[in-house]
């Protein structure tokens, strides 16, 4: 069933390219060669060797949203020594590389660029020497794999029927880079993008992902409970924010539980409590905050609006006053991100093709947040998860943004000949008729 409708949707991709399906075909074993061909290329084992040169050094110096100084400078050093051009500053880090021949169609590659706040608790050789920063989602990896890819698509330059833009973005750890690189119009004439993330529990060689909503929009808020502070033993001359806050987490949880059709995916989670220094002592004010979760923009405003009454007026109750802040001018919230089914059925061929048909799964899809949506959003968009995880020797996975975080660095020619070959597929399948 999969495959007929793979192999549909791809006979109607090529009647709205106006190419015959015959023809197509044609293109279609070429073009598969032409892939393993990449992976082959990208598993040897100079090329690997550089592969990891490339990823420890990013390891070793992690930056945090829009301060990729360092991992900008990496990133053009290592496009120059390609002979790669590309564009930058865009949206203060980030880089934009193009491979081919600069006609259309344009097709996107994107790997983000920063760390996390986070200590890593990680004893090895290349072990983040910033104290209190790591890669600790993998976006090392990320970068690492894209100049995989710059290198086999720059190797390949004559065999592709368009041109590939390498996007190298800033600020994917809540600060919607993504957003901003479309915003200073860095993306402008890219039809179609494609993004990979590492996963620590899946298997190295095998990817995953799934059409439409895969996942979650994000939004965050802080809240000042202002209470009045006093004598603990007196509290019915204070008036106590603590209560106050007590019931506002309480009356939060009903939003999702008894406001919200159980059939739809929405999270409201309080991350933070701030209140109080001694055990006698009424305080002030109390600050606290969290983040909610959503598949589209009408739960998105229902939510915002909803936290928002639900903590002022139950804070009225217990005669405090909340300041509720959703800070979208400093956080801007992420979209939920939703793979197009094309794009989707595009990249999965790519992999069942370059990886087997076995080691390309169905992920479920989670209340994450990405903000590759925003990309998703404007264009034709697919993102999947690339197991990064080597069975034999990593026995217990350790989560996204943990500080024990480890990859397989065998994931990184997986990526690597991934992203060309998807690029360098797409570009064949979408190549511009010339009149005959
Ligand atoms: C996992 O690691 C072992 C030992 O280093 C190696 O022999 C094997 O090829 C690795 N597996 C994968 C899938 O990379
Ligand atoms: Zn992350
Ligand atoms: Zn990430």
């Amino acid at each position: 069933m999969n495959r007929f409708f793979t192999l549909f949707s791809f006979s109607l991709l090529a009647l709205i390219s106006t190419r015959s399906s015959q023809y197509d075909g044609v293109w279609a074993s070429e073009t598969e060669s032409l892939t393993r061909f990449l992976l082959e290329s990208a598993r040897d084992a100079e090329f690997l060797e550089w592969l990891k040169r490339v990823r420890r050094r990013i390891h070793e110096h992690p930056e945090l949203a829009f301060e990729e100084k360092l991992t900008s400078q990496l990133i053009r050093n290592e496009l120059d020594s390609l002979g790669i051009e590309y564009e930058w500053p865009v949206a203060e880090t980030g880089v934009v590389a193009t491979v081919g021949s600069g006609a259309q169609p344009w097709f996107g590659l994107r790997a983000d660029m920063d760390a996390l706040p986070i200590q890593e608790l990680v004893e090895w050789e290349h072990k983040s020497k910033i104290n209190g920063k790591m890669h600790a989602c993998g976006h090392d990896a990320h970068v690492t794999m894209l100049i995989g890819a710059a290198k086999l698509l720059q190797n390949n330059r004559h065999k592709l029927k368009g041109t590939v833009k390498l996007v190298f973005q800033p600020g994917e750890e809540g600060h919607a880079g993504a957003y901003f690189m479309i915003k200073e119009g860095s993306l402008d004439g890219v039809r179609s993008i494609f993004g990979l993330h590492v996963d620590p529990s899946m298997s190295i060689g095998t990817i995953g992902s799934k059409p439409g909503p895969m996942l979650a929009g994000s939004g965050r808020f802080s809240v000042i409970i202002q209470g009045k502070g006093g004598h603990a033993a007196s509290p019915h001359r204070s008036r106590d924010p603590i209560l106050a806050l007590s019931m506002v987490i309480l009356a939060l949880q009903h939003i999702v539980s008894r406001e919200t059709d159980p059939l739809e995916s929405r999270v409201v989670s309080i991350g933070y409590i701030r209140g109080g220094e001694a055990l006698n002592v009424i305080p002030e004010t109390v600050e606290f905050g969290g983040t909610f979760r959503f598949m589209d923009s009408e739960s998105y405003s229902y939510l915002k609006q909803r936290i928002k009454e639900v903590i002022e007026t139950q804070a009225a109750v217990q005669q405090c006053n909340a300041v509720v802040d959703f800070m979208e001018d400093k956080l801007r919230p992420y979209p939920a991100t939703i793979n197009h089914p094309m794009m989707y059925e595009h990249a999965k061929r790519v992999g069942e093709n370059l990886l087997g048909d076995e080691n390309v799964k169905q992920s479920p899809m989670t209340m994450g947040a990405e903000d590759f949506s925003f990309y998703a959003q404007k264009m034709p968009a697919a993102l999947f998860w690339i197991g990064a995880r080597n069975e034999t020797t990593m026995k217990s996975v350790k989560g996204l943004h943990s500080p024990h975080f480890v990859i397989d660095e065998d994931v990184l020619p997986v990526g690597a000949s991934l992203h060309a070959a998807v690029a360098l597929s797409y570009l064949d399948n979408h190549a511009e008729k010339i009149a005959a």
